[in-house]
C-alpha cells in the first residue's frame, strides 16, 4: 500500500456485488487510506450485498438514482457531513440498458428504453456533476472518473444502444471538464475498461465469446476489475493532478493491437515465414 489517498473522502457508485468493478475500487481505496460514503440505487440496496462491504471498509450507505437530482443533492450535502468536508474524488460505475436486457437488435431498438439507458448511463453523469457543481461540493483539484467501453470509438453490434450512451458518457467528461476545471480546477475523466465478468458485463448478449477474443487479441490479456480498480486510484490521486478531460483505456493494449499471432492462429493463418 502506498497511501495515495490518505485523508481523502469520496462517494464510490454502483458496487452491486463482489464483482463489481466499483467494489474492487472502494476496496482499493480504503486501502490507500481514503475515506468514502458508498451509494447505489435504492433497489440494488435490497439486494444486501453492499452492507457487507460497508462494514469492510468502515463506510456509510446512501442509497440513490443517480437520475435523480433530489436524490443526487441528498447524496452530496449528506456524504459531506458523515465525512465532514468537501469530496476529493467520485466514482460513476453505473450501467444499465433495457434494450441489451430484453435482447432487442441495435436497428430495432425501443426509444423509450434507449431514453431510460442514456439517463441511467450517460445524463446521470452530468447530473452528478451539475449537482456538485451547484452545491461546491468537490474540492479544489478533486478528481472524478466514469467507466466506460471501447464501443464509443468502434462498432461492436452486440452492445446496441450502449455504444452510442458511451459516447455521450465520454463527451460530458470531456464538455463538463473543461467548465469544472476551469473554475475549480476539478478533473473528470473516463477509464475504457476491458470486458469484465460482472452482472452488466455478462449482460451483454455473446460475451462469453466477446471476452476470449478479446483476450486473445490483447498481448497483456484483458485487465481485470482489480486492476481497473488500481487505475482509478492512480487518477484519484495527486499523482495525476494534470490529467483530465482524457479518455484512457485500460485494456490490456487491446485498442491498439491489430490482429494478434493468437487470433490468426485460431482463424488458421500461419504467418509467413
Ligand atoms: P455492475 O452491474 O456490477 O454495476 C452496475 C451498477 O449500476 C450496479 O451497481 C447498479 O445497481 C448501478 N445502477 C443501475 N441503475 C442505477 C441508477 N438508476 N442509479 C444508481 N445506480 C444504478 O457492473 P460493472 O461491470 O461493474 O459496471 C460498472 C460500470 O463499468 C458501468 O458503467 C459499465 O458500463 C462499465 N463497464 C463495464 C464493463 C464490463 O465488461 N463489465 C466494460 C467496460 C465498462
Amino acid at each position: 500500500m502506498y497511501n495515495l489517498l490518505k485523508g481523502k473522502r469520496g462517494i464510490i457508485t454502483g458496487a452491486l456485488d463482489q464483482n463489481s468493478i466499483a467494489w474492487k475500487v472502494a476496496e482499493k481505496a480504503h486501502e490507500e487510506g481514503a475515506e468514502f460514503v458508498l451509494t447505489n440505487a435504492p433497489i440494488a440496496m435490497r439486494m444486501g450485498e453492499i452492507n457487507a462491504l460497508a462494514e469492510k471498509t468502515g463506510s456509510k450507505i446512501i442509497p440513490a438514482d443517480a437520475t435523480s437530482i433530489e436524490d443526487l443533492t441528498n447524496l452530496y450535502t449528506q456524504s459531506q457531513e458523515i465525512l465532514g468536508g468537501k469530496i476529493d474524488f467520485v466514482l460513476h460505475s453505473i450501467g444499465m440498458s433495457v434494450n441489451i436486457r430484453k435482447k432487442i437488435p441495435y436497428t430495432e431498438s425501443n426509444y423509450d428504453y434507449f431514453m431510460k439507458g442514456i439517463d441511467v448511463s450517460a445524463l446521470s453523469f452530468h447530473k452528478m456533476l451539475a449537482v456538485a457543481k451547484k452545491l461546491d461540493a468537490i474540492s479544489e483539484g478533486g478528481s472524478v472518473v466514469a467507466l466506460t467501453y471501447m464501443a464509443a470509438q468502434r462498432t461492436y453490434p452486440f452492445y446496441t444502444d450502449m455504444a452510442d450512451i458511451k459516447a455521450m458518457l465520454e463527451s460530458i467528461a470531456r464538455s463538463f471538464g473543461y467548465h469544472y476545471g476551469l473554475e475549480k480546477k476539478v478533473r473528470i475523466n473516463t477509464v475504457s475498461q476491458s470486458p469484465t465478468k460482472t452482472t452488466a458485463g455478462t449482460g451483454v448478449k455473446g460475451f462469453g465469446d466477446f471476452f476470449d477474443f478479446a483476450d486473445s487479441v490483447a498481448p497483456l490479456g484483458n485487465a481485470d476489475a482489480e486492476s481497473c480498480a488500481d487505475y482509478c486510484i492512480t487518477l484519484f490521486s495527486d499523482l495525476t493532478r494534470m490529467v483530465t478531460m482524457q479518455n484512457l483505456f485500460h485494456d490490456g493494449g487491446y485498442s491498439s493491437t491489430g490482429v494478434s499471432d493468437d487470433v490468426m492462429k485460431r482463424l488458421g493463418i500461419e504467418p509467413e515465414s
